[in-house]
């Protein structure tokens, strides 16, 4: 499988200006890594001003699941195509956390989002006290049970689905998952996602890691058998090091 790297700049940077140069950088460097998909997700202003270049495809950090209408403030699945969005971010947990996003709303978002051919890049992780508590799993798979709900596998290419394991306390901490453990959620995940689905298509969706990677640590996250690319938040904004972590996904 081809190694995925998806950078979520966030509510990052605060001009278009910067926003240009750090898409132009990033995909200018993409130019020469052949073997590696690499995706940018800015915020909404800027996804319409950055041309997804060949090297570099567009994604959206989140979508609601209405087509069109009075829904203040919302961008449908539609909205983002037109403006060449290929990718949508579906449940960071920032979102579940400072917007009250449910893994109802989430399910919405994911059925909507697909239905209308976008990649979804769904993410899932668990808070530090049900790491220590011992419910990983238990989180996991009631987050996949609920976000992934009546999806209708006929219709559902493994290529449309990505799945981040993205542990909440890992997230921007500078303290992340060891990669053995990471590997070990994605297996994880993987098998229950094939419960709900089906074990086909989970076999080949691809699933991420994500929380506190950079250029130093990505190595080991990418040689893990059950991952097939990185989420990456902070060190996407510095066009260096995300170039160093492409350049490295690139050789794998
Ligand atoms: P981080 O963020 O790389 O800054 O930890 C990851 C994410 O939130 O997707």
């Amino acid at each position: 499988v081809r190694k995925l790297i998806v950078g979520n700049w966030k509510m990052n940077p605060n001009s278009l200006v910067e926003a240009r140069r750090l898409f132009n950088s990033v995909a200018k460097a993409a130019k020469r890594f052949q073997n590696v998909d690499v995706v940018l997700c800015p915020p909404f202003p800027y996804l319409a001003a950055l041309r997804p270049a060949p090297s570099a495809l567009l994604g959206a950090q989140d979508v609601f699941w209405e087509e069109k209408g009075a829904f203040t403030g919302e961008i449908s699945p539609r909205m983002l195509k037109s403006s060449e969005v290929s990718y949508v971010i579906i449940g960071h947990s920032e979102r579940r956390r400072h917007l009250g996003e449910t893994d109802e709303m989430i399910n919405k978002k994911v059925l909507a989002a697909l239905k209308n051919g976008l990649r979804v890049i769904l993410c899932v992780g668990e808070t530090l006290s049900e790491k220590r508590r011992g419910q990983t799993k238990a989180v996991l798979r009631r987050q996949l049970q609920h976000d992934l709900a009546s999806l209708r596998l006929a219709a559902l290419k493994p290529s449309a689905l990505i799945i981040a394991y993205e542990p909440i306390w890992a997230i921007g901490t500078g303290v992340p998952e060891t990669p053995f453990s990471a590997n070990e959620a994605s297996r994880f995940i993987r098998k229950a996602t094939g419960r709900i689905i089906s074990p086909k298509v989970a076999k080949n969706i691809r699933i991420l890691y994500g929380g506190s990677t950079n250029s130093r640590n990505i190595f080991g996250y990418l040689i893990m058998p059950e991952l097939s690319g990185a989420l990456v938040g902070g060190a996407s904004l510095d066009a260096k090091d995300f170039t160093r972590m492409l350049e490295i996904a690139n050789l794998l």
